[in-house]
């Protein structure tokens, strides 16, 4: 819920909006850069004219290209049941994020700084952030993820000149485990404020009483730089979700900070169902005159971890149905977009998620603000190294001196927020199996209460022999489990807590559009196109497939729910082509691809998680040139209760679902189908026998023209915002082309510009800004992207040999 400032123009960059007593602005363009480590290049009177000129968010190393030898890391992966060394390639997405980079900035403050106080705060600049006004060092923050601010009131130029703002970053060879991304990726704000003013994540909202009849809401807000002989007071109003001002209170301020309770009478709760956010606009007043106005917005609503029955939101039982996302955007990187996180959000809603877990760092203020408005819970994790390495160069080096910092920023960030339900403190540290690492979970675990006495606090765990031995799982307000859904049940039992959390499950690999036979349920399974089946059967060696976390969850109120790895498809930890498989340089763990296509998992987890939508997917296509009266097992993910196959119209057979049987639960499947070119049928019926959906899938012809879809032809102008175009290829009669690869290209007329493309394939080394990308499995997305200027936009499309498409929009 934050904060801050109503900026309504906030996307304009570097001009500042001036409100009453306080400005913010987001410093986006201007800058310069270079990828090097420059001698000087903080001193003010450096010359950077020959520097590129970059509007941030900016991700160096997204631009590739992609290269085997970038990061190769020798390691043995512990976590993954690895015994000796092996070289990784891809592990970091293949892509140039080790190295030093420099940006440089100019900024004014409004023509002189003698009476104000100026912050700057970051977002996430990754990594090891030093930061430097004027030539003068300003402040330095190691973890790449987190959010920090400085003051640089005493750094700038009092004589209005311009002042210079230079930021050095550097990332490490070997310093994570995935794609990091590199650079200034997230925003930057100036803050300018009166000498007395509210400080960054100043105020703490919590709602001591959670009821529909009333709730009670307590502010605490602190004030920086008090002047203990003026008469400081306080006035906080409250608007409910509509605007409408519902309660309004004055106090005095005493020794830098003030309480105010409030009494909201049938208040509108918050849940992923209904988010309802409220206002607190708090203005400080001294000497009777307005000084400064703060804005925080938050949410009423309860949450509980009761003992043998799960997790509770508002009063009732809540199963989580979650995903663990890492924070690159695919073709984006790591750069923030507002408008491709809504787009993923949008998806993961209509599959029925209903929770994030910010694998395994802290997330950006975009997510956050966008899953308080679009209603999901979040658990906000913070580390995935401790006090023991995971990787050489890892935050290992900082922890001792940097994890109160780093846990201290993350949550005083995002505590107002209603989303956040839980704080984790890490992932798989291995820790977990040392003799004094409950000590270490103790001590973080005693920062969160400290900072946030409203969460539960938990801790991810995969090694389930050491923690349930070592008191470490005990401990915890929640207990983790990553993976070994097998062992939840003794988990449970040992366990003083009473419930626990699938905090990562699943681990299925597939690629999109991509099959393998023979059908079998297995792990490591390598094939020779580098490619994982979606039969959705494949996993790794320490994970399952998701039936086996979709029934632990469905029947256990103690099994808190589930945080599926992973919603999308990353950058990086190419697993199971990790071990020397170039060119594979990204995940194949997602529900869904690289590019936003949904694979064939996310109609399995949707026909289970969204019961407000009629779900019937069948799998395979049916273009098999070859296979003929081969097998080929059909699967249906359904929430239909009856489902009859049909090939070439002949009847495969009815299956039911039947409930309390995982093998038929869960996914419908005919295993022993013989592949005839024609069509593929499924029809569902009602319990009573009616028919109530078809679906036909034909067999493909040639590939004959492209053909586009988007959910969205309408764009605001801001430069920033973004429409996702599926371009598919299809045969004469407007089938998907299932195996066409195509070279595809684009090109953007008008009010906006060609902003990416991707294909979710994990070994195409295509660079996404390029304007041309081949199709993989017959698809690929392209990301058109909005100017400032209102007006007519066009994408045109076009392959050779096949008829092209374009598609127009317009920005406003
Ligand atoms: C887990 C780990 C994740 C990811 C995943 C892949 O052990 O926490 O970061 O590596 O395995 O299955």
């Amino acid at each position: 819920m934050k904060i801050r400032i109503l900026f309504v123009a906030l996307f304009c960059c570097a001009c500042l909006f001036v409100q009453a007593q306080r400005t913010e602005s987001l410093l986006e363009k201007g800058w310069t850069f270079i990828k090097d480590d420059v001698p000087g290049a903080q001193d003010p009177n450096f010359n950077d004219s020959r520097w590129q000129q970059v509007t941030i968010p900016h991700d160096w190393a997204i631009y590739g290209p992609f290269s085997r030898n970038y990061d190769l890391q020798e390691v043995t992966i512990t976590q993954n049941m690895e015994k000796k060394a092996t070289i990784k390639t891809g592990r970091t997405g293949g892509l140039p994020y080790v190295g030093i980079g420099w940006y440089r900035q100019t900024f004014d403050v409004n023509g002189g700084i003698t009476d104000k106080s100026v912050t700057l705060q970051f977002d996430g600049a990754m990594s090891e952030a030093q930061v430097y006004v004027n030539g003068k060092k300003a402040c330095f923050w190691p973890y790449g993820y987190n959010s920090f601010f400085c003051d640089v009131t005493p750094l700038l130029n009092a004589d209005g000149k311009k002042n210079i703002l230079a930021v050095r970053l550097e990332n490490k060879p070997q310093s994570s485990r995935w794609y990091s991304g590199a650079g200034l990726y997230r925003n930057v704000h100036l803050i300018v404020t009166n000498h007395t003013h509210i400080p960054v994540w100043g105020t703490y909202i919590t709602t001591p009483h959670v009821g529909t009849d009333f709730s009670t809401v307590c502010l605490k807000t602190e004030v920086a730089n008090m002047d203990e002989k003026k008469d400081v007071t306080i006035k906080t109003q409250i608007f409910n979700p509509k605007g409408k001002l519902v309660i309004e209170k004055t106090t005095t301020v005493w020794n830098n900070s003030s309480i105010q309770n409030f009494i909201l009478k049938a208040p509108q709760l918050w849940s992923p169902e209904t988010p309802c956010l409220y206002l607190a606009k708090t203005t400080l007043y001294q000497n009777n005159k307005q000084i400064d106005e703060y804005h925080t917005t938050f949410g009423i609503r309860s949450i509980e971890v009761v003992t043998e029955k799960g997790f509770f939101l508002n009063g009732r039982s809540y199963k989580i149905k979650g995903v663990c996302n890492h924070h690159d955007l695919g073709p984006l990187g790591a750069a923030v977009n507002s408008s491709a996180i809504r787009h993923r959000l949008m998806l993961l809603k209509n599959m029925g998620c209903n929770a994030i877990r910010t694998a395994h760092n802290m997330p950006s203020p975009e997510l956050i603000q966008l899953c308080n408005k679009m209603g999901f819970l979040v658990m906000a994790e913070s580390f995935d190294e401790w006090d023991v390495a995971k990787c050489k160069n890892g935050y290992h080096r900082y922890f001792k001196d940097w994890a109160e910092k780093d846990l201290v920023n993350l949550i005083h960030h995002y505590r107002n927020d209603p989303c956040i339900v839980m704080w984790s403190i890490g992932n798989e540290v291995p820790t977990q199996c040392s003799k004094q690492g409950y000590q270490v979970a103790g001590f973080l675990q005693n920062i969160c209460h400290r900072e946030d006495i409203t969460r539960p606090v938990v801790c991810c765990m995969d090694q389930v022999d050491c923690v349930l031995k070592n008191g470490f799982a005990a401990q915890l307000d929640v207990p983790g489990f990553n993976y070994r859904v097998s062992r939840y049940k003794e988990a449970y039992s040992k366990l003083p807590q009473g419930f626990l959390l699938g905090s990562e499950t699943s681990s299925t690999v597939s690629s999109r559009g991509v099959y393998h036979f023979p059908v079998v349920k297995k792990a490591d399974v390598l094939n020779a196109d580098h490619q994982c089946s979606s039969y959705d059967l494949n996993y790794c060696s320490w994970s399952n497939v998701p039936d086996e976390d979709l029934e632990m969850s469905e029947y256990f109120n103690w099994d808190m729910g589930q945080f599926v790895w992973s919603g999308f498809d990353y950058l990086g930890e190419p697993s199971p082509y990790d071990t020397d498989a170039w060119p594979n340089h990204s995940s194949m763990f997602g529900i869904i691809d690289l590019a936003s296509l949904p694979k064939d998992r996310y109609y399995l987890y949707r026909s289970i998680w969204n019961k407000n939508v009629k779900t019937l997917h069948v799998l395979p296509h049916w273009t098999w040139p070859g296979r003929e009266g081969k097998v080929t097992p059909v699967f249906v993910y359904t929430n239909y209760p009856i489902v009859e196959l049909f090939v070439n119209g002949v009847s495969q057979g009815k299956l039911i679902k039947t409930y309390k049987n995982p093998q038929t639960h869960y996914r419908l499947m005919w295993k022993n189908v013989i592949y005839h070119p024609g069509t593929l049928k499924v029809v569902a019926y009602t319990d009573e026998g009616k028919v109530v959906e078809t679906k036909i899938v034909r067999t493909a012809g040639k590939p004959y023209r492209l053909l586009l879809s988007t959910d969205r032809t309408t764009l605001q102008a801001n430069g920033k915002d973004l429409a996702f175009v599926t371009a598919s290829i299809v045969d004469k009669e407007g089938n998907i082309c299932p195996k066409a690869k195509n070279l595809v290209k684009f090109s953007v007329s008008g009010a906006g510009s060609y902003r990416a493309s991707a294909n979710g394939d994990p070994t195409c080394l295509y660079a996404f800004q390029n304007p041309e990308m081949p199709a993989f499995s017959g698809k690929l997305m392209v990301l058109v992207q909005s100017s400032e200027q209102s007006g007519p936009i066009q994408l045109n499309v076009t392959s050779k040999g096949l008829k092209g498409a374009l598609m127009k929009f317009f920005s406003k």
